[in-house]
């Protein structure tokens, strides 16, 4: 849950290092610092707090931009950064990493589980531990068998084979300066590659600027890190592997003009939403190809039920796959919390098609249940954003959302392609399964190519909801509302704006409003109802919300285009335009994310790293 960096090389390395914290701030940020070795001895800058504050502090000691002073033995500069989310030990300047142990300073992301029987032992031993976390455990455990036995790479063996939990370290000795060992275990660490130079990271868009070649490190592997590139080993028995070369523009992952990455990644979705259909479906064959899966026709057939596991606003996308799955291919579909799934007994068996929703592909309970799922005998297939993630590797089968680097840890752009991409995989078993006429299966075809345009008319609104935001900005409530496939989308839009603006939100069934949270309503309280005109639900939707007028509820209407009687009941109506039913999902959660946004701008809440989150959450 933190974000790691390691340069070695001939340039300065604390701007690189900076840099490369910058993109994984998301990862955490109550504390950042940078290690690099000056004549002979670690120089460790370290604050609590957001990087900002450490910047401040390296450019007030002049070591910002390019100025550090000393190189290393023969030319060479290396250093290690470290963003962090805190699990042992409170944020503060003294938990924060990295962390010297003696001769040997390390940074770490991950959970040390043995940590407290570890360090009584090294406190027998004599070490002193100056912070509360679990990592200097590791760096005085590293320290002692360097000390023992020598040497960098074996000192780290013998050291992870006592560490119990998740980590990726990357680790300095004074002895050998001109080296990083790396290890990796549930954790992710990359390692890029460049002439002359090497850099380690939590994931690629950190070195982007630098180089394209990367290896992406497995569990239990061992990297030893040299200017001339890296040495991948497990178990002490090298390992070959062949780095793989990325293509993504590095701007993509910048702000763009806009004031914040949340707002710039909610108007990138009529593009990425074609990105993830694009290739995907082919209209005069009526068809779905998701190249990505294995599975044949024969597989879909087999499937009896299946399950989707997910963790926040994926879980909201896996609810609303849930109603793709069940209407479009006719399969029952069951769908659970990541840390739900994983601790009870859960019956999955090879008749089970077992689907996990990740963006980042590194939720750990979302990793957990699908080990436990590949372990039952399930048939697993991943729906993920990050291409080379555990969730990517892991399972049998992916289909990635093609959303691009998502920076805001409030999820917009990964959640519409995610339910794209459930609607695709709906399709392709509807297809399969022969549950879909050719019309049936023509239309659905036509009504996704024609989604981008809807969402493109859908982002019109912005101006009308910065409007909405500011009038009703100052409640410390709200309810949201939903039915249907609409009902997880009121979910994800009480989700947005309680991360980001902190405001107490809940969202609700509309038709279980009347069970509890009717009692909630006054004429403080604004009441956002999403509706569209989709049947049955439309006209149980509207007699909700009759029960919400008459109690004084303030109710803001988002819907396709209104209707007399709607324009009469609600206080505010935001019209997205035509959409076909099943588009509804994607098409209405822009307002929604836009009301969000606005809500916390205007209540100067930190848009793109709101307090106590992080955007990819690697502990449970
Ligand atoms: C979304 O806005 C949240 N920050 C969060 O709920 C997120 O969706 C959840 O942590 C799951 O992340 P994942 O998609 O990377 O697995």
């Amino acid at each position: 849950m933190c974000g790691i960096v390691g340069y070695i090389g001939t340039k300065d390395s604390i701007p690189i290092l900076v840099s490369g914290l910058e993109k994984l701030e998301y990862r955490g940020y109550d504390s950042a610092g940078v290690a690099t070795i000056v004549d002979g001895q670690f120089e460790v800058h370290r604050v609590e707090g957001k990087l900002a504050g450490l910047k401040n502090l390296l450019i007030k000691e002049g070591k910002l931009p390019g100025q550090e002073p000393a190189e290393n033995g023969a030319g060479l500069r290396l250093g290690i950064g470290h963003t962090r989310w805190a699990t042992h030990g409170r944020p503060s300047e003294t938990n924060a990493h990295p962390h010297v142990a003696g001769r040997i300073c390390v940074v770490h992301n991950g959970i040390i589980e043995n940590y407290a029987s570890l360090r009584e032992e090294l406190q027998k031993e004599g070490c002193t531990f100056v912070s509360e976390t679990d990592t200097e455990i590791a760096a005085h455990l590293i320290n002692k068998h360097m000390t023992a036995l020598g040497s960098l790479i074996e000192a780290v063996r013998a050291s992870i084979a006592e560490l119990e939990g998740s980590y990726a370290l990357v680790v300095s000795s004074l002895d050998e300066p001109d080296t990083l060992v790396v290890a990796k275990n549930a954790t992710p660490v990359i390692i890029g590659l460049s002439e002359g130079e090497t850099f380690v990271a939590s994931d690629i868009p950190a070195v982007l600027e630098h180089t394209r070649d990367f290896l992406v490190m497995e569990d239990g592997e061992v990297a030893v890190v040299t200017p001339k590139g890296a040495s991948l080993e497990r178990d002490a028995v090298a390992v070959e592997r062949e780095p793989i070369r990325v293509t993504w523009d590095p701007i993509t992952a910048e702000k763009g003009g806009y004031r914040h990455f949340m707002l710039k990644e909610i108007n990138e979705q009529p593009g990425v939403i074609t990105e993830t259909f694009r290739g995907r479906i082919k209209q005069q064959e009526s068809g779905v190809f998701l190249d990505d899966v294995n599975f044949q026709d024969a597989d879909y057939k087999d499937i009896e039920r299946v399950c989707l596991v997910a963790c926040g606003t994926a879980w909201h996308a896996a609810l609303v796959t849930k109603y793709y799955i069940e209407r479009l291919a006719k399969i029952p579909v069951e769908v659970d919390y990541g840390s739900e799934f994983r601790y009870r007994t859960p019956l999955v068996g090879k008749k089970t098609l077992f689907a996990v929703i990740s963006q980042s592909g590194e939720t750990a309970d979302t990793v957990g249940s699908l080990d436990l799922a590949r372990e039952l005998g399930a048939r697993t297939l991943a729906i993920c954003n990050v291409v080379g993630s555990t969730i990517a590797r892991r399972a049998e089968n992916v289909i990635y959302t093609h959303a691009g680097p998502e920076i805001s840890v409030a999820s917009t752009k990964a959640f519409t392609t995610q339910l794209t991409a459930g609607y695709l995989l709906a399709l392709r078993i509807a297809v399969a399964r022969g549950t879909l006429t050719k019309e049936e299966m023509d239309d659905c075809i036509a009504d996704l190519t024609r989604l981008p345009a809807l969402i493109t008319e859908s982002l019109k609104c912005d101006r009308q909801v910065e409007k909405i935001a500011k009038k009703y900005g100052r409640s410390e409530d709200f309810l949201y509302l939903g039915r249907g496939i609409l009902y997880p989308i009121a979910l994800e839009g009480a989700l947005k704006l309680k991360e980001i603006s902190y405001v107490h939100a809940e969202g609700y069934p509309a038709g279980e409003m009347k069970h509890g949270p009717i009692a909630l309503i006054n004429e403080e309280l604004p009441v956002v109802v999403v509706l569209g005109r989709d049947g049955i639900n439309y006209e149980k939707a509207m007699s909700n919300l009759i029960e919400v007028e008459s109690r004084g509820g303030r109710i803001i209407a988002v819907t396709d285009v209104a209707t007399p009687q709607l324009r009469e009941l609600a206080w505010e109506v935001v019209e997205v335009g035509e959409t076909p039913p099943l588009m509804m999902p994607m098409v209405f959660t822009v307002p929604l994310q836009l009301l969000s946004y606005h809500v916390a701008v205007y209540r100067g809440t930190d848009v793109d790293q709101p307090r106590n989150l992080a955007k990819s959450v690697t502990v449970e």
